[in-house]
């Protein structure tokens, strides 16, 4: 009888050149760039090396396609009008964007070089204008107008939402934070991309599906849940009865552990840092404190359990996003942003050798 491996740990299903997760080391790197590095660099600058390009015309493009057509508003009034999670709302639309043409001041349609996922980057270069624009709405806000004179993508988002002065520290904790969060390998939301990817479907399939396993609280959403559980323990007093309790009733506290990361996920050192920066002398305080004392608890209760489990990258980012003045529930869409490029470098790698990626399940029900 064959062996099943559940949730398929471990085994290897493809080659890759985008991204090498190193769980042994603790290091994430890019092809072949440690993430140490990338963190210095623009934000697009890292999209365009995670997707193989070297035109130097990315920037421009994204800024070119990014604003919403009056077809988009209107499809996003729509689903604003729904009580949609901002997740639902973007795996809705992804697929109905109007990603054929381009608007604002390009003068082409941009994007052609990458062939059948070009779409795909129309869809990505609008997800900061469609997210900041569902925010608004949702807080009975008039939309901001598109910033094409601002060269910077993660700050175009930052103004459109409107929630918080893109000061210095703010655009570099935020730019920083999507940097690591551009790709990751074969997690959960990759993978989906990649095997809708493989049945030849249209890219937005594609990014939708990948959007979809993203917002499971165990992938993507766990950053909406760690905070939210920051806010329900209230205080650093209380930190350590509440991990104990929850482990006790075998609750998982959110943004701890992780698939391939047996030491201290390299992000997660990042986002602490940037999270106690710019918490400090603010109404966050508290809560960084909440988390750094919910995360000594834990550590203290695993080392006796003798079990190797480190907050991830979910685990402090919380802080980073409600800094940007962005709801819980805005968080894993935000996160999508900078994703959507990890799902298109996978698209189009994918694209090259296709397989139908197909497992199969051991039938262990009743014979007919
Ligand atoms: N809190 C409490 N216990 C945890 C835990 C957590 N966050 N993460 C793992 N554990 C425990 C498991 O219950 C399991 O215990 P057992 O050996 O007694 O059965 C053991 O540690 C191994 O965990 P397992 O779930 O098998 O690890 P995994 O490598 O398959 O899963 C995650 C990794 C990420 C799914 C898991 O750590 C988790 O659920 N974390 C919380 C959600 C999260 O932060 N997700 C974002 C990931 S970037």
């Amino acid at each position: 009888m064959n062996n099943i491996v559940k949730g398929l740990e471990g085994l290897e299903v493809d080659d890759t050149e985008i991204c090498l997760v190193d769980g042994t080391a603790g290091q994430l790197s890019y092809r072949g760039h440690l993430i140490e590095t990338l963190v210095q660099r623009p934000f697009v600058d890292v999209v365009s090396l995670v997707i193989g390009d070297d035109t130097e015309a990315l920037a421009d493009e994204l800024r070119a396609a990014g604003a919403l057509t009056e077809q988009d508003t209107r499809l996003l009034r729509n689903a604003e009008a729904s009580s949609a999670h901002p997740m639902h709302v973007l795996m809705g639309l992804t697929p109905l964007l109007n990603a054929g043409v381009n608007v604002g001041d390009g003068d082409g349609t941009g994007f052609e070089r990458f062939g059948d996922a070009a779409a795909g980057f129309r869809v990505a270069a609008k997800l900061p204008a469609l997210i900041a624009g569902l925010l608004r709405l949702r807080t009975g806000k008039q939309m901001i107008d598109y910033p094409i004179d601002e060269h910077d993508f993660n700050a175009r988002f930052l103004i459109q939402a409107g929630t918080a002065e893109p000061n210095d520290l703010l655009r570099r904790a935020f730019d920083v934070t999507q940097i690591l969060q551009i790709e990751h390998s074969f997690n959960a939301g990759t993978f989906t991309a990649r095997v809708i990817a493989s049945t030849l479907a249209d890219v937005q399939n594609s990014l939708a599906g990948g959007f979809a396993a993203l917002h499971g609280p165990l992938h993507g959403g766990a950053d909406q849940a760690a905070l939210e559980m920051a806010d329900e323990v209230g205080d650093p007093t209380a930190a350590a009865s509440f991990v104990d309790r929850c482990l006790a009733a075998g609750r998982k506290i959110m943004g701890m552990g992780h698939r391939e990361y047996k030491v201290l996920d390299p992000r997660a050192r990042f986002v602490k840092d940037l999270a106690r920066d710019l918490s400090s002398g603010t109404e966050q305080e508290a809560t960084f404190a909440t988390l750094e004392a919910i995360e000594a608890r834990f550590r203290e209760r695993m080392l006796e359990k003798g079990k190797s489990l480190y907050a991830n990258l979910e685990f402090y980012k919380g802080i980073v996003y409600r800094a940007a003045g962005l709801p819980a529930d805005f968080f894993t869409a935000t996160f999508a942003m900078a994703r959507v490029f990890g799902y298109l470098a996978h698209f189009m790698e994918s694209r090259v050798d296709n397989r139908l990626i197909r497992p199969a399940a051991r039938y262990i029900g009743v014979m007919p």
